[in-house]
Parts: C-alpha cells; sequence; structure tokens
C-alpha cells in the first residue's frame, strides 16, 4: 500500500533547512554523461525518487551509476544501448531528453513517450521539429518514438514556438556534438539549463549565451568526462519559504541562490512576509494573515509553474480575493478540490484560479497528485485545525529529500504512515 503523511496542524515553523541540489537540474547532468565515454562526478545530487529512476534509464543503456552520499559517479560506456524502456519512461518525463543525447552519441534512439505528472497534455512536438531539422528522422511503432541520424547530426537555426525548457535541453544535448553550429531562438533561460550547459562546457562542449533567449553552439567532435556540483533547488527553497509563510513561522534556507527566485520572493514579500536575503540564504517571517495578490506563471525569469499550488495554499487564507494565472499548464488544477476539502474557496475559471480567502483550513484527507501540488497540500495541513492524512506521498518522494526530517526539524507535527 502507498505511503501517506499525517500532519497535525497548528504549529508555527522555525529554524533552518540546508538545500539540496536541484531534481531538474540532476536528472539532465545525468543525460549528459552519456555524451561522452568513462567516468563522470556529479555532486549535490538529492536523494530522490526521480533520480533512482534516471539512474535506471541509465544503468539499462549500459552505464553504471555509484551513489556515496550526494556524489554520484556514473560511467559511461563506448556504446550505449540506445534504447530507454516504457516503464521508466512513463514513471518520469524528464527520461524524453535521452532522445537528443542517445541521437548524438549513438545516431539513433528508441524512447517511450513520456509520462510524469499528469498536467493534462504535454506534447513533445517542439523536441521532435526541432531535431528533425537538424537531420533526425522519427517513427512511432507501438507507443515507441524511434529516431535515427546514421550520418550525424547537423546544426541549424531553431527557433522554438514557446521556450520549452525540455524542447531547449534536448536540442542542446543533440547540438554539442553535431556538425556546424546550432542557433536555440526563443530559447528557455532557467537556471538548471545553465547548470546543464555549464556541464557541457566543462566537458569540452562550446556554448554560448546558455542564459539568454538565444543560445548557440559550436559542434565538437569528442566530449570528456568531467565532474560537476548541481546547482541548488529553487523550488525546495520556495516550498520550505511557503511552509514558513503558510504556518506564521520564521525558517531560514540556506546553500541556495536567492537570485534564482527572484519574482517568487517579491511575491512572499508583498502578501506580507518578511523577507531577508544573504547571498546563499533566505530568511523569512510569516505573516499573521497572507494579504491577497494576483500572480502568473510565466518561463523564468517570471513566477515558477511549479510554485503555484504552494502560492494557492498560501492565498487560501488570505485576507480578501486573489487570482493566479496558470501560463504553462492548462490542466495544473486537480488539487484544487483537495484544497476545498480541507475548507478553501478556491475554483479554476479557464486558466485562472479564483481564490477567495478563508479564515481558516481543516483536516480532512486528501490525495496528493503530483510532486508541488502534493507538498502544498502539506503546506496546508500544517496550518489547518486537527489532523490531515495527505494519501499518495510517492507523488512528493519523487522530488523532495528528507522531507519529513526536514519538517520534524522544523517543528512539524508530520509522520509517514
Ligand atoms: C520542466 C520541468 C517542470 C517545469 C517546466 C516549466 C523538468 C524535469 N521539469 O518541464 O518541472 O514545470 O519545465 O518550468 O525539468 N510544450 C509543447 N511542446 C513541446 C514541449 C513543451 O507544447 O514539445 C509545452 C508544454 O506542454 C507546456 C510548456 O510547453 O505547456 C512548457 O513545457 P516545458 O518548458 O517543456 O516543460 P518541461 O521541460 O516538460
Amino acid at each position: 500500500m502507498a505511503d501517506s503523511f499525517h500532519v497535525r496542524g497548528g504549529t508555527a515553523l522555525s529554524g533552518s533547512i540546508k538545500i539540496g541540489g536541484a531534481k531538474n537540474a540532476a536528472l539532465k547532468l545525468m543525460v549528459a554523461s552519456l555524451l561522452a565515454p568513462g567516468k563522470h562526478h556529479i555532486g549535490n545530487v538529492p536523494n530522490i525518487v526521480d533520480v533512482d529512476t534516471m539512474a535506471r534509464v541509465l544503468e539499462h543503456v549500459g552505464a553504471t551509476c555509484d551513489r556515496d552520499g550526494s556524489m554520484l559517479t556514473i560511467d559511461v560506456p563506448d556504446d550505449p544501448l540506445p534504447e530507454a524502456p516504457l516503464d521508466l519512461v512513463r514513471q518520469m518525463r524528464a527520461s524524453i531528453l535521452v532522445l537528443g543525447a542517445l541521437l548524438a552519441r549513438a545516431g539513433e534512439a528508441r524512447v517511450a513517450l513520456p509520462g510524469g505528472d499528469d498536467f493534462g497534455s504535454r506534447p513533445i512536438d517542439f523536441h521532435i521539429k526541432g531535431l528533425e531539422s537538424m537531420g533526425a528522422t522519427f517513427e512511432l511503432h507501438h507507443g515507441v518514438l524511434h529516431g535515427s541520424a546514421p550520418d550525424g547530426l547537423t546544426g541549424t537555426d531553431v527557433f522554438l514556438e514557446f521556450p520549452s525548457v525540455g524542447a531547449t535541453e534536448n536540442l542542446l544535448l543533440a547540438a554539442v556534438l553535431a556538425d556546424g553550429v546550432t542557433t536555440i531562438g526563443n530559447a528557455a533561460r532557467e537556471p538548471e539549463l545553465v547548470d546543464l550547459a555549464q556541464y557541457l562546457t566543462t566537458m569540452g562542449a562550446k556554448i554560448d549565451g546558455a542564459g539568454t533567449s538565444t543560445i548557440e553552439i559550436h559542434g565538437v567532435g569528442a566530449l570528456e568526462p568531467a565532474s560537476h556540483s548541481t546547482v541548488p533547488d529553487r523550488l525546495e527553497a520556495g516550498t520550505y519559504l511557503a511552509a514558513g509563510a503558510m504556518t506564521r513561522g520564521h525558517v531560514t534556507v540556506t546553500d541556495c541562490k536567492p537570485e534564482h527566485l527572484r519574482m517568487e520572493l517579491r511575491k512572499l514579500a508583498s502578501i506580507g512576509c518578511e523577507v531577508e536575503t544573504t547571498e546563499s540564504t533566505i530568511t523569512l517571517v510569516g505573516p499573521d494573515r497572507p494579504a491577497a495578490v494576483d500572480v502568473a506563471t510565466l518561463p523564468y525569469p517570471g513566477f515558477h509553474t511549479d510554485m503555484h499550488p504552494q502560492m494557492v495554499t498560501m492565498l487560501s487564507v488570505a485576507d480578501g480575493t486573489s487570482i493566479l494565472t496558470e501560463n504553462i499548464y492548462a490542466g495544473r488544477f486537480r488539487y484544487l478540490g483537495e484544497l476545498n476539502r480541507m475548507g478553501a474557496d478556491v475554483h479554476a475559471d479557464g486558466q485562472h484560479v479564483v481564490i477567495r480567502g478563508v479564515d481558516r483550513l481543516s483536516g480532512c484527507e486528501v490525495d496528493a497528485c503530483d510532486i508541488r501540488a502534493g507538498a502544498a497540500l502539506v503546506i496546508a495541513a500544517m496550518r489547518a485545525d486537527g489532523d490531515t492524512l495527505i494519501r499518495d506521498a510517492q507523488h512528493i518522494d519523487r522530488g523532495y529529500d528528507r522531507w519529513v526530517e526536514n519538517l520534524q526539524s522544523l517543528g512539524a507535527d508530520i509522520e509517514r504512515v
């Protein structure tokens, strides 16, 4: 039977949490290692289920993965098996990134169509179109995408319809070993993508403009294995800060990069949190009751869609009505019903969430629908009256290392059951 989290609400969180490496960077760094045979060392890797799943993808391809604390050593073979199996890809959408890496390295790739969080339809057409313009061809057989580029990939100009993180990363992974120059226009600018570009550069890739909307990649003949430390997880930091804000707490997150959370910190300040930053720490004191504000999710450096459920949860007890506009995922609203079972008054209207602030939430049984919605429900439970059981803990385990231990260390009354 799946685990649940049992939370008794009412404690103001207090203390300090050390932030680990970003899930959304570590997974991509692991895929990037496939581009060069030999031993890679990736540090600051979180101990979460998605990293284990990616390690199994790499092992299927023929690599070995050894973890020592937060250090992951990956030994990549000379001839990787160009295939990612269905049972693993179904569990985690990020496995689609092996497409670019394996096409570049092996001239072919067979990847089952991805799963991951249920946010409604999550197509990969930008990935495919971009790789096709570099010379790859694709066929779909029984749910498995067969990509082929027997003569290698060729650099070209790609202009993305939307600054998709995954598509930008897939094209970057493909382009570093392509023949000639690739330019990715309307590229994503997320810090995790910049981290990937830094790792590839250490491996010998030639990349200009990562972190801006235009990335230029000069293909090289071969790459070398390298060592790299994963960028801190801005979403883990943001989630603990939201927990502090929600419980009228006093929480510090350390070993993070506040500049990666500029918009999120601005919104926390505007709901009434006191926020102070140093180069690598953020301290927050939560308000008695949040103020209502409007928020729109946008690609980086806008407000992160993966902080949407935590924000709606904070605003659910605000003094007034707020509107959150979700611009990235049309289907990210399944958790609203769960929040309403706890006494919130939130509803979706098209891509908007209308949040009428209520005085109090009350504990009950709810289902975690995905990583961030699950975390948001735990945060709601910590302010709610009485006991809450958050079922389907496995969703939260995909993204948060030491979740229960960390929250307990801040004084939360939470246990895994
Ligand atoms: C990554 C993150 C995810 C985050 C998201 C947006 C990882 C493992 N996941 O997901 O946590 O929420 O960035 O910051 O890093 N789209 C298309 N066609 C495509 C590709 C994307 O229509 O080929 C659409 C998507 O459906 C979505 C939007 O573009 O509406 C953004 O998606 P994208 O930036 O690609 O997100 P992911 O890389 O999947």
